[in-house]
């Protein structure tokens, strides 16, 4: 039995379709299990459970040979306790590539360093998984395209080697379902370096409309990420994008290396998704 937390997400969903698509049985964690059920493929089962809350955990741990865990939750030691605790023989942690940032006194490094650092302290076996940004990052423009053909978008000039959720659940899961990974951090990347405006261009081409991207001024991105998320998260994503204190511009071979194929491309990942941006 495995555990997957996360599992209505764009990650944890990849991790448990890859579980089961190899033939293992699942648990899919969600503070909603009733609204989580139905997402979830056959062969996995919806568990409630809070990560800010450790003591829920318990229960979905039960019987549990390995754990996918989410970061940057209240109390991850509390989780990881738990974890050690069920008599789970190895973890996979999500965490990201902001941990490498040359500033890490940000508010995104910081709670990935600490859920790092809760893993590693934990006793329990553990992999870690360091991504880019995702693919899936842009469905925030569906909005935008239900409204017009101009993509709005800030940090014009950042290349980001995107990196497909499915890839980040084909690697958590080999190392989820074989010990070989243990005491590995990875650094995952999809396989081009792209800026904002080339992705609009690929999913003009995918959804088949004359799409234009507009590079949005910082002012402007400042006050529209304010209003969507807290304010040191903002300060974070400009620390990294504005300032430049983190590249995640670099192809890298790992995925390739994990799974024995190369990773998806970002035109792969929009032509999956097209029906999230009509
Ligand atoms: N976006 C990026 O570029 C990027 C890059 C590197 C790392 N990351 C990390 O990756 C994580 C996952 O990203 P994603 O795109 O897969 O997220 P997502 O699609 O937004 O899904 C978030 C998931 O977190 C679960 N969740 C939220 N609060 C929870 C809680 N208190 N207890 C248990 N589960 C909880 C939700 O489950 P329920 O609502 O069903 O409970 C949902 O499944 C991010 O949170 C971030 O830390 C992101």
């Amino acid at each position: 039995m495995y555990l997957v937390t996360g599992a209505t997400g764009n990650v944890g969903g990849a991790v448990v379709r890859a579980l089961v698509d190899a033939g293992a049985e699942v648990r899919g964690l969600s503070r909603d299990p009733g609204r989580a059920g139905p997402d979830l493929p056959p062969g996995a089962t919806a568990v409630a459970g809070d990560l800010n809350r450790p003591e829920t955990l318990a229960g979905p741990l039960e019987g549990v040979r390995a754990a996918f865990l989410l970061p940057g939750y209240a109390d991850m030691p509390g989780a990881m306790a738990e974890v050690k605790r069920a008599g789970v023989d190895r973890v996979v942690l999500l965490s990201g590539s902001a941990v490498l940032a040359t500033d890490t006194g940000n508010a995104i490094s910081r709670y990935m360093i600490e859920s790092e650092t809760a893993v590693r302290d934990s006793g329990v076996p553990w992999t870690i998984l360091r991504p880019v940004g995702f693919m899936s990052n842009t469905l925030q423009w569906a909005s935008l395209l239900g409204a017009g053909d101009v993509v709005r978008a800030p940090f014009a000039g950042v290349r980001v080697a995107n990196i497909d959720p499915y890839d980040i659940g084909a690697v958590a899961a080999a190392a989820l379902l074989s010990g070989g990974h243990e005491g590995r951090a990875y650094s995952l990347s999809g396989p081009a370096s792209l800026l904002p405006a080339d992705r609009v261009e690929i999913l003009a081409k995918v959804l088949g409309r004359d799409l234009r991207f507009e590079a949005q001024p910082d002012d402007a991105a400042r006050a529209e990420m304010s209003a969507a998320m807290p304010a040191e998260y903002v300060a974070a994503f400009f620390s990294f994008y504005a300032d430049g204190t983190l590249d995640e511009s670099q192809v890298l071979p790992t995925v390739e290396e994990i799974v024995g194929r190369p990773p998806r491309t970002f035109e792969q990942w929009a032509t999956a998704h097209a029906g999230a941006f009509r």
